[in-house]
């Protein structure tokens, strides 16, 4: 018996409907056009606007798109693992949610947080219960509801982030495809950069904490963007060095999207042409769990079976990762 790496077999993703333009946050904020797309690359964004709909509403609409193109059973669903950093509420976890509004009433699930990293840190995870036989059906779901901690009156940080979900469904290969290698990091001294001040077991919700608009990211930008940029690449670098790959040998190149410019340093560091890069950042901006498995759904059609992919991501934490994979179905059939 071959040695059992977890595949992909299958993706979807889903963005809600109402489409916020820069135009639009020109009246919310003083900025313009012109500014976001040359500093991030975002032309818009997509919002979920219903009442009382959370993170879970989007990843439920991306495991039921999963569920119906695999042809999969969610009873047949061993684990769903969700990767959010907008979760519905503190508990119980939005995987719970999800999978009860799924019907997947055999799986276990939890949530999993490593802000904007937190779709690699996942698809690692669901791949070990892959690897050591334990499961057969494991689903990744990245869902974020990123307006819900969004400071709309706050220009550097408001026009980056949009809402959206994407899912995987993971199962075993012994024909040495699907997910080789993954290189995770974090470093929790970069909190301060980026973090939410309150809400949490340290600083919970008060009157307080609300009139100090304490509810909302807070990001430093530059520092972000820095320590973006170099910790990106290195790890996308480092995978390949160790997975002996040269630039010709990439196929794909996934990058988290969360700036135009951190991804085309990326790119050029790994000797990537831009044609080898998804980018949908200027459709979705960064959806933080969503922005990976969002450009995968949409590229789906241009895999082939045998693909080397590189994943990467950098987030709060920080964290930071890069995964390797050999795509494992020709998506065109
Ligand atoms: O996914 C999680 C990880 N997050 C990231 O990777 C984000 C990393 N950081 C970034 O992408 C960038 O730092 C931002 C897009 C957030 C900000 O861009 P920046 O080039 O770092 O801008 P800045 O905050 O340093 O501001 C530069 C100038 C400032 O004006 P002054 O002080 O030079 O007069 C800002 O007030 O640009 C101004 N500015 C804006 N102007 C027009 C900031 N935001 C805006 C805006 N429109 N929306």
């Amino acid at each position: 018996m071959g040695k059992i790496n977890a595949a992909i077999t299958g993706i979807h993703g889903y963005v809600p409907d109402y489409i916020l333009t820069n135009k639009e946050l020109e009246t919310l904020v003083d900025t313009n056009d012109e500014w976001i797309v040359s500093r991030t690359g975002v032309k818009e964004r997509r919002i979920l606007k219903e009442e009382g709909k959370g993170s879970s509403e989007l990843g439920t609409q991306a495991i039921k798109g999963l569920l119906a193109k695999t042809n999969t059973s969610a009873e047949d669903i061993d684990l769903i693992i969700c990767a959010t950093a907008t979760p519905d509420m503190v508990f119980p976890s939005t995987a719970c949610i999800i999978a009860n509004k799924v019907g997947a009433k055999n799986a276990f699930a939890y949530d999993l947080m490593a802000a904007c990293s937190g779709f690699l840190f996942a698809l690692s995870t669901a791949s070990k219960f892959i690897e050591t036989g334990t499961y057969k059906k494991v689903i990744v779901v990245g869902a974020d509801k990123m307006s819900s901690i969004v400071d709309y009156t706050e220009r550097a940080t408001c026009i980056i982030f949009g809402d959206g979900a994407g899912a995987v469904l993971l199962e075993p290969t012994e024909d040495g495809l699907g997910i080789q290698d993954a290189i995770l990091r974090s470093d929790g001294a970069g909190m301060e950069f980026l973090h939410m001040k309150a809400g949490g077991s340290a600083k919970p919700a008060s009157h307080a904490t609300i009139d100090a608009k304490e509810h909302y990211i807070f990001q430093d930008g530059q520092p972000v963007f820095k320590a973006a940029v170099k910790s990106m690449a290195d790890v996308s670098e480092e995978i390949m060095e160790r997975n002996n790959l040269s630039a010709d040998d990439v196929a794909w190149l996934v990058p988290h999207q969360a700036n135009k410019r951190i991804i085309d340093a990326t790119a050029r560091r790994m000797g990537v042409g831009n044609e080898k890069v998804m980018l949908n950042i200027e459709k979705y901006g960064n959806t933080t769990n969503g922005t990976i498995p969002l450009c995968l759904w949409e590229w789906e059609s241009k895999l082939n079976k045998g693909d080397n992919i590189i994943l990467a991501a950098f987030g709060g934490g920080f964290t930071w990762g890069s995964i390797f994979i050999k795509w494992a179905y020709d998506s065109n059939k």
